[in-house]
């Protein structure tokens, strides 16, 4: 995957979904964002259930109606608002998300655990 920028998240589809990499300190690490209702949500790619990433196509990470988030492994459902798991073997477990913001026109993206 990629590093994301600002101009792909305006291309992307609502609902859409892209994978990109994520910088931390003690390196990159997979992840992904889906664009719903023009709202941003963004979360590690390790589905709760196994640590698995989710897509089996690259930024592939919504279902085919577009209203939830699908681990393409084991089928698990995810809201895509929450993270919370829906269906699937992990029920009630959720993503781990990730806190995006557009300030000055450059995208800081970041974990809960990281601020
Ligand atoms: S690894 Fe995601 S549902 Fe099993």
């Amino acid at each position: 995957m990629t590093k994301l920028k600002v101009s792909q998240l305006n291309k992307l589809k609502d609902p859409g979904s892209r994978g990109f990499t994520l910088d931390l300190v003690e390196g990159g690490q997979e992840a992904f964002v889906v664009k719903k209702n023009d709202k941003l949500y963004a979360y590690l790619n390790s589905c709760p259930h196994t640590g698995a990433p989710l897509d089996w196509v690259p930024h592939q990470f919504l279902n085919l109606e577009g209203n939830l988030i699908q681990c393409a492994v084991h089928g698990a459902l995810f809201e895509i608002d929450t993270g919370l798991c829906v269906y699937g073997p992990c029920v009630n477990r959720r993503l781990e998300p990730l806190k995006l913001e557009i300030k000055n026109g450059k995208l800081a993206c970041t974990t809960r655990h990281s601020e």
